[in-house]
């Protein structure tokens, strides 16, 4: 079978990201590293949906199969679901050798790297994206993590897998919310790397609603295919990896004043975005026709234009107070992701009296 797919170049640690379009099989799991066990976790929900199918493409390569199946959701992107992942690998008697299997979209693969990434200090894992955001985003490139109350995927580890399969066919079960929300991760590619995609993506949108597989292929395979470059240009983020947070500083403040999952992670990026790029508006970096270009895709994809209001007495002193326990925050200065010309972002501080105008202006 010819096997479509890229690889993510990082040296010793490179992989592949394989893309099936009619279901898993064993072919696309020849990559996984042998071992006498693995241990899938998943949730409820894809559970009910493709464990059976995962578990017989590998049952020839495990001699033991075990699976731990958490509650769905980001509010579940814990310590307490985490611990639920060690407990099932040391009841199994799992060892330096097991490999683990993220079966979901990006709240397990987060959970499912970072207990990999812990486990006896590091066991091989292998990422099995089931929603579009995994597939375009979460599942490549090794950040794995938890929530913080406080603050989004703040304890985590960089730890990457040794093969993704995305499995496209999966999509077809998706929520429309969800399918949306994973439209938000394509298009922030379009605006920091590559205008090209942005004009593609406004082409074909219509495709991408209707879940057109060539469509979502050709989205799927860009999105990697950037993501992959970034990552391997510069892995644990000490510079351009950054730009990949493309309305995420705004976005995770929203998740998190909001309540997680509340918001999608998605739908606070995509309000983010507009942020973000209002933000280089007034800053002089780019023109408001390309704001309002942003903000028409992101419409068509069915995602928020608005923030919400975290905080009705001060909201954009919440949303400060939020984004200042970003991860790119340095010494409490925030540093936002700024479109500097279509295709190109960098990442830099802005004035809080200005952040607070954006805010006022983007949220509802
Ligand atoms: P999710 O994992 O919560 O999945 C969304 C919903 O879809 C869940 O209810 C899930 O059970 C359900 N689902 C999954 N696959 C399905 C299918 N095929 N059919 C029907 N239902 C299905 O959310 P997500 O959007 O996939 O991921 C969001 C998470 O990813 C956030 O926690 C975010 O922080 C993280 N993330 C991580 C990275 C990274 O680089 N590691 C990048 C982006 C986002
Ligand atoms: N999702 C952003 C990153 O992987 O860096």
């Amino acid at each position: 079978m010819q096997k479509s797919g890229l690889t993510v170049s990082l040296g010793d640690r490179a992989y592949d990201v394989l893309f099936a379009v009619d279901g898993f099989s064993e072919a696309y799991f020849e990559q996984a590293p042998l071992a006498l066990s693995a241990l899938i976790v998943t949730n409820d929900v894809v559970a009910s949906l493709y464990l059976e199918d995962l578990k017989n493409s590998i049952a020839e390569r495990y001699k033991k199969i075990h699976v731990v199946i958490l509650k769905d959701g980001e509010n579940y992107k814990n310590w307490e679901s985490l611990n639920l992942i060690f407990d099932a690998l040391i009841k199994f008697g799992c060892d330096r050798k097991t490999v683990l299997f993220a079966l979901g979209g990006g709240v397990v693969g987060d959970m499912t790297g970072f207990a990999a990434a812990c486990y006896m200090r590091g066991v091989p894992f292998v990422q099995v994206p089931t929603t579009l955001l995994s597939q375009v985003d979460s599942s490549v490139g090794g950040k794995t993590a938890i929530n913080h109350p406080h603050g989004k995927n703040m304890i985590g580890a960089f730890y990457q897998p040794q093969l993704v399969v995305c499995d496209i066919s999966t999509l077809d079960t998706l929520p429309d919310r969800e399918l949306g929300a994973g439209l938000a991760e394509v298009i922030k590619y379009g605006p920091i790397t590559d205008m090209q995609f942005l004009i593609w993506l406004e082409t074909n949108m219509n495709a991408l609603l209707r879940r057109d597989r060539t469509a979502l292929l050709h989205a799927i395979r860009r999105s990697c295919e950037i993501k992959a470059q970034v990552v391997a240009a510069d892995e644990r983020e000490s510079g351009l990896r950054a730009i990949l947070n493309f309305g995420h500083t705004f976005g995770h403040a929203i998740e998190a004043g909001m309540g997680y999952g509340v918001w999608l992670h998605g739908e606070g990026v995509a309000a983010g975005m507009i942020m973000a790029a209002e933000l280089s508006c007034r800053l002089g970096m780019v023109d408001a026709a390309f704001v309002d270009r942003l903000r028409a895709l992101i419409q068509r994809a069915g995602l928020p234009t608005k923030g919400p209001v975290v905080d009705a007495a001060d909201n954009a002193g919440r949303y400060l107070e939020l984004m200042r326990i970003d991860k790119k925050s340095e010494a409490g200065e925030i540093r936002f992701v700024l479109i500097d010309g279509p295709g190109k972002a960098v990442v830099r501080p802005a004035p809080d009296a200005l952040v607070r105008e954006v805010i006022d202006a983007c949220c509802a």
